[in-house]
């Protein structure tokens, strides 16, 4: 699997531990940046990231931002994107699971890394039930072309 990511300058330290952690682990990622800590404007790497993922060369993203919130309100406008920002077990799993989630967004200001990390790998492993929340989710998918 291939995974695109993509940070500001509030979320710089956790992007660089979940690439390293990504390629550990035997994934390929794609890196939009930043790369070192300047600041920048968080809905221009959201679009970067959703890139990657619409046009299909990615098939998960993660955002990191001081909250991630503002990075799940931009990648949300991005057509085909269905981005969470969470910060706890149940909801990195279960995003996955009924939602059927692309992008993950996470709040470097709000968690620690570990907590990032396992945040991560719970997204990257599980996979969407489909079943009753398939047609939920077209549900969602169909407000974009209202
Ligand atoms: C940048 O200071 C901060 O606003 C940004 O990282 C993010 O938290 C926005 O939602």
């Amino acid at each position: 699997m291939k995974i695109a990511i993509g940070c500001d300058h509030g979320g710089l330290e956790h992007k660089n531990a979940i690439v390293e952690h990504l390629k550990n682990r035997g994934f390929e990622v794609k890196d939009s940046g930043i790369y070192e800590n300047h600041s920048v404007d968080y809905p221009d790497i959201a679009v970067k990231v959703c890139a990657d993922i619409t046009s299909g060369e990615c098939e998960l993203g993660i955002l990191v931002c001081g909250t991630g919130i503002g990075m799940s309100l931009a990648a949300n406008k991005v057509k085909g994107i269905r981005a969470a920002a969470l910060s706890e077990h149940f909801s990195a799993k279960y995003t996955r699971l009924h939602n059927n989630s692309n992008v993950l967004c996470l709040g470097g200001r709000v968690i620690g890394v570990g907590t990032a990390l396992e945040l991560v790998d719970l997204f990257v492993d599980t996979e969407f039930e489909g079943g009753r929340h398939e047609n939920r989710v077209n549900k969602v998918m169909a407000i974009e072309k209202e």
